[in-house]
């Protein structure tokens, strides 16, 4: 028995367009209702960036009354997609949406490398581990190998960026990681939008059993109707920016003549001033 549930996520009222419109944001009713229906004690998320994954996750703790534990990792130094000459503060942008939203929660903020954070956790100890960190092939697999040992037999690993979009114009290394993986070890399902997440596990069953509770293709539907609603939104802001464009160009003419009217009026007035104050020998 799977609930599909309609959540409101408290996040949004901080910074809605990271957190509605980011490039993950189309996995977080999938995200959520996995919580509130898996209700697993332990997860670990690689790359948290401005949190819109990490809130989707806490909100369903949140609502559910969980007492899950939840270790958010993240040099918060960015990485080749994010870029590292972050222009704004990222980490205190998450940080004051996580304590003013989330802060009763069990969160171990883990400001730190993978790698370094990977020595802190036992190994078979978390459900549900959501990787989205480097998009390179190579760094996507190390961070599955040196995590893949923290999950429990039957824990379950989101992997987000496995979807067939380009990055700077370049298929994501992610993808292709991913694409092996499926051919050697394991069982996953896969949802195509928001750049791509696919679930993975050991527990082929579990995987089969999770496949069957629910409907791929109402999480589909969900993404389709946010992306036509943002791209209704997108044709209107861009009419209103051309609009106002036009209208500063309007305005920017009326300016011009007022000055050669002025300069107009200058000419017909000032010679005689002029001569007065040469006069005057000024
Ligand atoms: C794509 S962003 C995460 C996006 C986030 N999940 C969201 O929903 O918006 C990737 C993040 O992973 C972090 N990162 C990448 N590789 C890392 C590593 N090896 N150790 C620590 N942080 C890393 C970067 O700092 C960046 O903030």
């Amino acid at each position: 028995m799977w609930t599909c549930y309609d959540p409101v996520f408290d996040c949004d009222q901080d910074f809605k367009e990271m957190m509605a419109y980011g490039t993950w944001s189309g996995h977080r009713p999938f995200a959520y209702d996995y919580v509130r229906n898996r209700k697993p004690e332990r997860i670990a998320e690689l790359g948290c960036f401005y949190g819109c994954s990490t809130f989707a996750f806490l909100q369903a703790i949140l609502d559910g009354g969980l007492d899950t534990r939840f270790y958010a990792v993240d040099s918060w130094i960015g990485d080749a997609f994010t870029g590292t000459d972050y222009r704004e503060d990222v980490f205190g942008t998450f940080r004051r949406i996580l304590d003013r939203r989330y802060g009763d929660l069990d969160v171990r903020v883990m400001q730190t490398s993978f790698d370094r954070a990977a020595l802190q956790i036992e190994d078979e100890s978390l459900d549900l581990i959501h990787i989205d960190g480097s998009h390179r092939y190579e760094d996507a697999a190390h961070d599955f190998d040196l995590w893949r040992p923290k999950l429990k037999r039957d824990g379950v690993l989101f992997f987000h960026d496995i979807g067939e979009d380009l990055l700077y114009g370049q298929p994501m290394g992610t993808r292709r990681f991913w694409q092996d993986l499926k051919k050697e070890d394991g069982a996953c399902l896969e949802f195509p939008f928001s750049f791509g997440l696919g679930v993975w596990s050991r527990d082929e069953e579990g995987i089969r059993a999770l496949q069957a509770a629910i409907d791929l293709d109402h999480y589909q539907k969900l993404v389709n109707l946010r992306d036509s609603e943002q791209k209704d939104l997108l044709r209107k802001n861009y009419f209103t920016i051309r609009n106002l464009r036009a209208y500063t160009g309007w305005l920017e003419d009326q300016n011009r003549e007022l000055e050669e009217w002025n300069r107009y009026l200058e000419d017909l007035l000032l010679p005689e001033g002029r001569e007065e104050g040469k006069e005057a020998g000024l």
